[in-house]
Order: structure tokens, then C-alpha cells, then sequence
């Protein structure tokens, strides 16, 4: 389910921001594929509902370079497919994973996954936490400074949601 409302919502952002049909399609793709790296991933760690430790945090972190890879053996897997899915959780301060790209080294489609990915999993449960409300998660993620694109941000949440 969370792929599914990542994909709608970035297709609803990029056609906000009047993207063209094949890449608005390409990021919808993108949004139901980008976290298919977890499924190299132990169940166990992926349904817990106590923090992780070291050890499998760092495993976890290794699903979006696992499902670019997995991805990448499909032929004719559009570019921003695998963008999104080997950078979806890079941060603009540099302090996200797995490469630690800050600012312009992200492409604007792996900002906007960023964004419709934490949005959609703030506001949903899971086995850890209820979900918040959309004020709670707005008020959380203005106050994440460093994390997003400032900018997209405001689109997403002052438009996008509104939509
Ligand atoms: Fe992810």
C-alpha cells in the first residue's frame, strides 16, 4: 500500500509541476518500485516493532542499492526509475544514504520521492507508531531542516495535498 500512495502522490507532483506525460509515467513507476530492494531484505527486520540495532540498520540501508541493482537487470527500466530507487533516501544536507549526495547532486525526481515517501510514512501506521495526522506530519516536516528540498517541499505540501 505504501508504494501504491507514493506512486499516486508523485504522480500528482509531477503533474503539478506540468512534467511531460512520459516522465509523470516514469515517476508513477518509480513511486510502486522504489523501495523493491526490500525484498533482499529479512522480513524480520522489515516488520519490527522496536528500534534497530546497528547492524541491521546498516542492512536496511543497503535496499535502495540492492533494488537498483535488482531494476537494472530489466531491460528498458527508464532512467528515473532508477534514480528514485538508488536515491530516494538522500537528504539535502548530505546526511542520507547510501551516498551521502547533498543539494544538486540529487535530482529533482529523487527530491520528490523523498518527499511523497516520508509523507506517506508518517501518516500511515506501522507496527512501531500510529499514524499522524497530515497538520502533524506538515509541522514535522517543516521542522526537518536540512532534509528536503525547501522549495518542492512547499509545493507539495501548500499545493500538491490541496489538489
Ligand atoms: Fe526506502
Amino acid at each position: 500500500m505504501h508504494c501504491i500512495a507514493v506512486s499516486a502522490l508523485m504522480i500528482r507532483f509531477g503533474q503539478h509541476l506540468n512534467f511531460d506525460e512520459q516522465t509523470v509515467r516514469a515517476l508513477g513507476m518509480a513511486g510502486l518500485l522504489h523501495d523493491i530492494g526490500k525484498l533482499a531484505i529479512p522480513s524480520e527486520l522489515l516488520t519490527k516493532d522496536s528500534a534497530l540495532s546497528e547492524s541491521e540498520m546498516r542492512l536496511m540501508r543497503e535496499h535502495p542499492s540492492k533494488g537498483h541493482a535488482m531494476l537494472s537487470r530489466q531491460a528498458g527500466m527508464p532512467e528515473i526509475v532508477l534514480d528514485v530507487c538508488q536515491h530516494h533516501h538522500e537528504r539535502m544536507d548530505g546526511k542520507g544514504y547510501p551516498y551521502g549526495l547533498s543539494g544538486d547532486a540529487i535530482s529533482k525526481y529523487a527530491r520528490i520521492a523523498a518527499i511523497c515517501d516520508v509523507y506517506d510514512a508518517v501518516t500511515s501506521a506501522r507496527p512501531y507508531k500510529k499514524a499522524w495526522t497530515p497538520q502533524e506530519a506538515e509541522s514535522w516536516m517543516l521542522d526537518r531542516k536540512g532534509c528536503f528540498d525547501r522549495q518542492l517541499l512547499l509545493q507539495f505540501l501548500n499545493n500538491v495535498l490541496q489538489s
